[in-house]
Formats: C-alpha cells, structure tokens, sequence
C-alpha cells in the first residue's frame, strides 16, 4: 500500500481542522472568552446560590461561557474593544447575571428584560427583528406604542429563552450603534467606551460602569 506524503500532510490539516482550529472568520475572531475572564468583571457570577433571589433567572460564568460566544460568533462581534464593552454591559446591568427581568423597583418594569435588560420598545424590535419570533410578536402586538403590561411581558417572555436572552446585547449594538460607535468600540479607547453607553445604550457614565468595563478589556486582553 502507498500513501504519497502529500496525502498525510492533508491528513493532518484536516485533523488539526476539526480539533478545533478557528474555521469562520478566522482572522478576525479572538479566542473565545472563558469563565476565569467572566468572573475578572462579574465576580458574582462564580455561583448561583440555591434559593437566592431570582434563583431561577441567575446563570454561573459556566453557564454564560457558550452562551456569550454563541451570541458573538452569531453577530460576528469579534474585537476586544467591542466584546468587553457588550459583556460588561449586561453584567452591569443583571447583577453579574443574576437576573433576566427588570425587578426594581418591585414589581419591575413591564417589558423590559433580556441580559442587557432592554426597554420594552427594543424588545419589542428585537422580536421583530428575529426569524423564530417574529410573527409571535407582531400577533401578540400589532400596534406596539398601546401595548398594556401584559402584553409587554409576553412579548418578553418570548426573548427570555437562554438563548434569545444572551443574544440581545449583540443584537442591540449591531442593529442600533451607528458605525462611528463601532469604530469607538473596536478603538478599544475610553472616549469610543463612553460614546457607546452615553449615544447608543443611551444611559449615563458612571465609575462603576466604567470599572466593569475596564476589567473585562483587561481580563480579555
Ligand atoms: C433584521 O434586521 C436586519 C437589518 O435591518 C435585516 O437585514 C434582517 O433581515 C432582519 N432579520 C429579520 C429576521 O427580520
């Protein structure tokens, strides 16, 4: 039996191929992000305690690792800049992953949810925007500007799928940040940082948001 040398040198480049290599996009995706990076700038996310409050809404480093990277690879979400500033983002925003629903003050905003906690009239867009929900929404709220609560919090309900709800922020920041944010961002600079909360997120600076951040840039670094 022959083998030619060149047949093993294909051999080998499909193997080290399919262990794993990068193959989409393959220069510009980073590693994915770990759960030793996720706890550098959401500490609390190590645990979720059993019974806690929102225990059933909580979700561990562990558990965010392939739901994160999914949400990223999805959206094609693939500089530093760019990834800290979404992660850190929804860890701000849910207690380090504690929560998926607007909860305070209780009984919480209507609507309003996902991991980047979205107001109900994003929500609502993202629905729309998503192939597996999109006529569910459009049934549930033909006119989304009269929508009562409960129809608010079942349109929600249809974005808390795991899934779904990771996603959100990647789905927010590719379909609602004009190009100059995304410049900002893939900068990796404070100024492109404050840009993107301050213009697109539309909230405001503060040093804890800032310091989440900075440990995610520097945890992903
Ligand atoms: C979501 O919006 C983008 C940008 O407008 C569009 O290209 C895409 O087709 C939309 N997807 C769905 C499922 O509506």
């Amino acid at each position: 039996m022959y083998t030619s040398p060149h047949a093993l040198l294909l051999l080998t480049s499909f193997f080290v191929t399919s262990l794993g290599a990068p193959t989409h996009n393959s220069l510009l995706n980073r590693a994915d992000v770990t759960a030793t990076q996720i706890q550098k700038f959401a500490p609390g996310s190590a645990t979720c305690a059993a019974g806690g409050q929102f225990a059933d809404e909580c979700r561990t480093a562990d558990q965010v690792v392939p739901l994160l990277n999914d949400a990223f690879n999805e959206f094609g979400i693939a500089t530093v800049g760019e990834r800290a500033a979404i992660a850190s983002l929804m860890s701000f925003e849910t207690g380090d992953f504690k929560f998926d629903r607007n909860h305070f003050p209780p009984p919480g905003k209507p609507g309003q949810g996902t991991r980047n906690l979205m107001t109900f009239p994003f929500i609502m867009k993202y629905a729309q925007n998503t192939t597996a929900t999109a006529a569910k929404a459009d049934a549930l709220s033909p006119n989304p500007a009269t929508a009562d609560d409960a129809t608010k919090n079942a349109v929600l309900a249809l974005m808390l799928p795991d899934d779904l709800s990771f996603a959100s922020a990647s789905w927010f920041y590719t379909n609602q940040c004009d190009q100059s944010i995304v410049q900002g961002l893939q900068s990796a600079t404070e100024s492109g940082w404050e840009n993107y909360i301050t213009e697109c997120v539309g909230t405001t600076v503060t040093d804890d948001r800032k310091t989440a951040y900075l440990a995610a840039l520097s945890a992903m670094s």
